[in-house]
C-alpha cells in the first residue's frame, strides 16, 4: 500500500482549516507543502509561516517539497515550522551532500527531488544518505499538469539504484497522478504519490484519497 500525500497547494488558501482538517480527517498519510520562490520555478506558493500554521492542525507527517535556491538559508525556518521532512533540489544545490547533513543534523528526514530531464544516475553518491527521492514527473511550478510518461523509467532505473546501494530512501513521485495512472506509477516501484489536482478537484475529496490508498 502506498503512502498518499495530498499537496496543498491545489487547496483553496481561503478555506485552508477546513482543508487541513479534511486531511487530517482522511486516510491521507502525509500532507505534502510545496513551497516555490519565484526564482527556481515560475511561481510563488507560500512560506515557513503557513508550514507552521498547518503544523497546527495536524500531527501527521509534514513532507516540505523545497523548490528554492540556496535551500540551506531556510532548512532551520522549516524545521521550527514543524516540517518532518525536507527536500531540495538536486538541480538547486551545489553543495547536495553538505543540504543533506544539514537537514538530518536538524533532526528532520532528507529528500532529494529531480527534474524531469535529471538523471536517475546523477543520485547515485547521494542515494545511500537520503530518506526521499522525489521524482518530478511534470516540471515543477503548478498544479494540475499531466504526468510526462517517461517517469515510469526513471522509477525503475531508481528502484534498482536504491537496492544496489542498500539505500532505504523512499521513491516519491510527484505531479499528474490521477486514479488512472496510480496503480502503474506504484507497479513502476513508487512508495509514496503526491496527488494535488486529483484530490482538491474532486467532488468528494475524503472518498478519492481513500481510492488512491486502495490501490
Ligand atoms: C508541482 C508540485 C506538486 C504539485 C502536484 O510543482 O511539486 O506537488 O502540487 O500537483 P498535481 O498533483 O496537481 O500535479
Ligand atoms: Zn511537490
Amino acid at each position: 500500500m502506498a503512502i498518499i500525500a495530498p499537496s496543498l497547494l491545489s487547496a483553496n488558501f481561503l478555506k485552508l482549516a477546513e482543508d487541513c482538517k479534511m486531511l487530517d480527517e482522511s486516510q491521507a498519510d502525509w500532507f505534502h507543502l510545496d513551497i516555490m520562490d519565484g526564482t527556481f520555478v515560475p511561481n510563488i506558493s507560500f512560506g515557513p509561516m503557513m508550514v507552521e500554521f498547518i503544523r497546527e492542525t495536524t500531527s501527521k507527517f509534514c513532507d516540505v517539497h523545497l523548490m528554492i535556491t540556496a535551500p540551506e538559508k531556510y532548512a532551520e525556518v522549516f524545521k521550527n515550522a514543524g516540517a518532518n521532512s525536507l527536500t531540495v533540489h538536486i538541480e538547486a544545490c551545489t553543495h547536495l551532500h553538505r543540504n543533506i547533513q544539514q537537514i538530518k543534523n536538524l533532526g528532520m528526514k532528507a529528500g532529494v527531488a529531480i527534474n524531469p530531464h535529471t538523471p536517475v544516475d546523477s543520485l547515485k553518491d547521494i542515494i545511500a544518505d537520503i530518506d526521499l527521492v522525489c521524482v518530478m514527473s511534470v516540471n515543477p511550478g503548478f498544479g494540475g499538469q499531466s504526468f510526462i510518461e517517461h517517469t515510469y523509467k526513471k522509477i525503475k532505473q531508481l528502484s534498482q539504484l536504491i537496492k544496489e546501494n542498500n539505500s532505504s530512501a523512499k521513491i516519491e513521485v510527484d505531479g499528474g497522478v490521477t486514479l488512472k495512472n496510480a496503480k502503474a506509477i506504484i507497479d513502476a516501484g513508487a512508495d509514496v504519490l503526491v496527488a494535488g489536482n486529483t484530490v482538491f478537484s474532486s467532488a468528494d475529496p475524503i472518498a478519492t484519497i481513500a481510492e488512491l490508498k486502495a490501490i
